[in-house]
């Protein structure tokens, strides 16, 4: 998808005298064709389809998410309402289909991602089910009944100035758009961080790039073996490329925010768990490659876990921790592509070893890399900065930088939650 190219039309639209000097030069054709043209399959949510009156060709009432055909200057209203609407891009391009996919191919696509949301939802049914059961039978809750030692020991650890350091590191290079040279640099030269970070741990861990189909940049992956089941593995991950959208200007994208945050997260998380005793499960730390392209370093790791049969028992995604727009320690949680068990469990670890405030809200579509492991089946949780409305303004720009409005202290939360989330999993 040509971003530029789409901003471009989209403001030839706002410009009618710019399309009538654009006539002079005889591309007339091409502009009145602009409905049709691009036309590519998407998902996105019922309420925006039906605001903007868009055909929908199949619908998941439960969740609410419709497949829709649309075309370019389409997906630009789409976008452009969705922002209206304080959401984020308000839809999933489905890269899978080619743009020449049929209908029928659509649907049947479309009725595959449905499926597993049902499965998906089903769990959360049986969760809640089994739960009260099981709280029936024993007279005690089924999520951890109080914190524990080792948790708020390891979690006192977590320090705002590693999380700076590294934020600023990733931050430093122009861009880290997954088809470029910069990103490639980035990668490696973060690798070698986590190396120097991990360089006293005694645990089995391996440090290994994961290369793609869908993008030139690889993504990171950190093993640290468990002692007791090593098959049984527990994921906390975060995108380390980064995006600028903004057609003016220049191309660079810092992506302090969205997501170096996420990913100094992920690291200091690691740093922790490394120098600590070996867990029980595995533990893979992921860095994933061109999220902002569409999700498509975690696409590919998510698909793979799952024809490989592997036992995922829990993935945290860590994206945009920095900026806190409701305020200091009051964070957002993502109810759509995430699992009610996941949730559960934030809100245990919260009462046991945070006693922040958590706002749980919508992305209302596939935001980030957790939906890929979603749609695989494999259970999911996303805490988020702040709530939608309040979101940082400067992503996806040049002005995504560390300034005033950073909050180290607030994002230390995330790396603290993925470490008690980490040792209440893996353990
Ligand atoms: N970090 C954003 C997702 C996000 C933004 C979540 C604001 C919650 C609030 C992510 O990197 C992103 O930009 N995602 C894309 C979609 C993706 C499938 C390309 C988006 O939201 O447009
Ligand atoms: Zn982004």
């Amino acid at each position: 998808m040509n971003k530029n190219l789409r901003q471009f039309r989209a403001l030839a639209l706002l410009l009618p005298s710019l399309l009538a000097t654009a006539q002079l030069f005889s591309i007339s054709t091409q502009a009145s064709n602009a409905d049709e043209a691009g036309r590519r399959f998407v998902l996105t949510d019922l309420s925006l389809a039906k605001k903007l009156k868009f055909e929908t060709l199949l619908n998941h009432d439960a969740t609410g998410t419709v497949l829709v055909q649309l075309s370019e200057v389409q997906r630009d209203e789409l976008v452009h309402e969705a922002h209206e609407l304080k959401r984020c891009g308000g839809h999933e391009l489905i890269t899978k289909l080619k743009p020449d996919a049929s209908v029928v191919e659509a649907r049947d696509y479309a009725r595959g991602v449905f499926k597993t949301f049902d499965a998906q939802l089903e769990k959360d049914r049986l969760y809640v089910e089994s739960a009260s059961q099981k709280k029936a039978e024993i007279g005690l809750p089924t999520i951890p009944s109080g914190p524990k030692n080792s948790i708020t020991k390891a979690i006192a650890q977590v320090s705002e100035s590693n999380l700076k350091d590294t934020v600023e590191f990733l931050a430093k290079y122009p861009t880290r758009n997954h088809k470029t040279a910069d990103a490639k640099n980035a990668v490696i030269a973060f690798k070698a961080r986590i190396e120097e970070t991990l360089k006293f741990s005694t645990l089995p861990y391996t440090v290994d790039f994961i290369s793609h189909t869908s993008t030139p940049m690889n993504s990171i992956r950190l093993t640290i073996k468990g002692a007791v089941a090593p098959d049984e593995i527990v994921v906390v991950g975060g995108h380390i490329d980064s995006i600028n959208q903004s057609f003016f200007g220049s191309k660079k994208a810092p992506g302090a925010d969205d997501n170096a945050s996420g990913s100094a997260n992920v690291l200091e998380a690691a740093r922790i768990i490394a120098l600590g005793t070996q867990p029980s499960r595995t533990i893979e730390f992921y860095w994933y490659a061109g999220e902002e392209g569409g999700l498509l370093g975690s696409a590919e790791i998510a698909a793979s876990a799952k024809s490989a049969g592997k036992k995922v028992v829990g993935v945290l995604q860590l994206d945009m921790t920095l900026f806190p727009g409701d305020g200091e320690f009051r964070l957002g949680s993502m109810t759509d592509f995430t699992s009610l068990e996941m949730r559960d469990l934030l809100a245990s670890i919260n009462r046991d070893y945070l006693n922040i405030t958590i706002i749980e809200d919508k992305c209302g579509y596939g935001c980030s890399d957790h939906a890929s492991w979603y749609k695989n089946g494999f259970p999911t949780l996303m805490p988020f900065e702040a709530t939608m409305k309040k979101k940082n303004g400067n992503i996806h720009t040049e002005k995504d930088v560390v300034s005033a409005s950073s909050s180290f202290r607030h994002s230390a939360m995330f790396s603290k939650i993925a470490v008690a989330f980490l040792m209440s999993l893996a353990e």
